[in-house]
């Protein structure tokens, strides 16, 4: 048998962030450019390109000797996905083992709904010397928020992240307690979506953005003329809910607003 080196290498997921090369950090740039690990990335489908690969071509950062796909493929299905994480561990675990350190390569931020947690735990189940590190990044709904100009949340504004596949009487729940509702996954449910835009009176509150940072993102502020349409997967809702009613805050950063009213006219006196 032959024995094992010394050094295991290291596994990192490294956040691109949503699609515009800029919106990579310094320290994602910088691992690129290392010419001694290998990359991976995560694909849907061998005939589907990989979003992640496809900023760092864009990036214009040469490649390295070594650069794989890892198939993941879009399904609920525990034990599918089960072997799928399990196939890439396999290809990922030799490389790891022989001293090479390996960037998985994540389109927007590694710990927000992506493939590089499972991946990560399913490695180190198998063999728990690899060290795992993650690179943070811009997700997908913070540079949608600075495209469309508005903020995710201004003093006390509550923010709900979430995969519309709960579906609308999930979703709509929310508006109880959300300023702000963040709706991922959206494809499957844009007509539904609207519909229920449209019947609580946020259709003028709601904006749609597609391949954020790409260079064919686009942005839809009148939600409607989505009917029917085919989207992006990579496509989500920003909603603003300006019928929330606030309950009173007992805490907050901010000091309460009558003393400063008193001193206020106090002064003016
Ligand atoms: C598996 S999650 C990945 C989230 C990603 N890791 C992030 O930090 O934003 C995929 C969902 O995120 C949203 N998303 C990711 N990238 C996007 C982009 N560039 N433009 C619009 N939505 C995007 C879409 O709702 C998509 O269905």
């Amino acid at each position: 048998m032959m024995p094992l080196p010394s050094r295991v290498g290291r596994l990192i997921g490294v956040s691109l962030g949503p699609g515009d090369p800029g919106l990579m950090t310094r320290r994602a740039w910088a691992l690129l450019e290392r010419r001694d690990a290998a990359w991976t990335y995560p694909a849907r489908s061998t005939k589907t390109p990989s979003y992640a690969f496809d900023i760092v071509l864009r990036s214009g950062i040469a490649l390295p000797a070594q650069h794989q796909a890892l198939l993941f493929p879009m399904t609920h299905d525990e034990v599918k996905l089960l072997r799928h994480w399990h196939r890439a561990a396999e290809v990922v675990l030799p490389v790891l083992q022989a001293g090479q350190d390996v960037l998985f390569l994540v389109e927007g931020d590694a710990s927000t709904y992506a493939t590089f947690g499972h991946l990560a735990r399913t490695v180190r189940a198998i063999d728990e010397r690899v060290a795992v590190d993650v690179v943070p990044g811009v997700n997908s709904f913070t540079a949608a928020s600075a495209t469309l100009g508005q903020p995710l949340a201004e003093q006390d504004d509550t923010v709900a992240i979430l995969p519309a596949a709960y579906g609308v009487g999930a979703v709509d729940r929310l508006l109880h307690d959300f300023d702000t509702l963040v709706l991922l996954k959206v494809k499957p449910l844009m007509d539904e979506l609207i519909d229920w835009l449209e019947q609580r009176g946020l259709l003028r509150h709601a904006q749609f953005i597609e391949r954020c940072g790409a260079p064919d993102e686009r942005v839809v502020t009148d939600l409607p003329s989505l009917r029917g349409q085919k989207v992006s997967y990579l496509s989500l809702i920003i909603v603003r809910n300006p019928h929330r009613v606030r309950g009173e805050r007992i805490k907050g950063c901010l000091k309460k607003a009558s003393p400063l009213v008193s001193q206020t006219t106090e002064e003016k006196e």
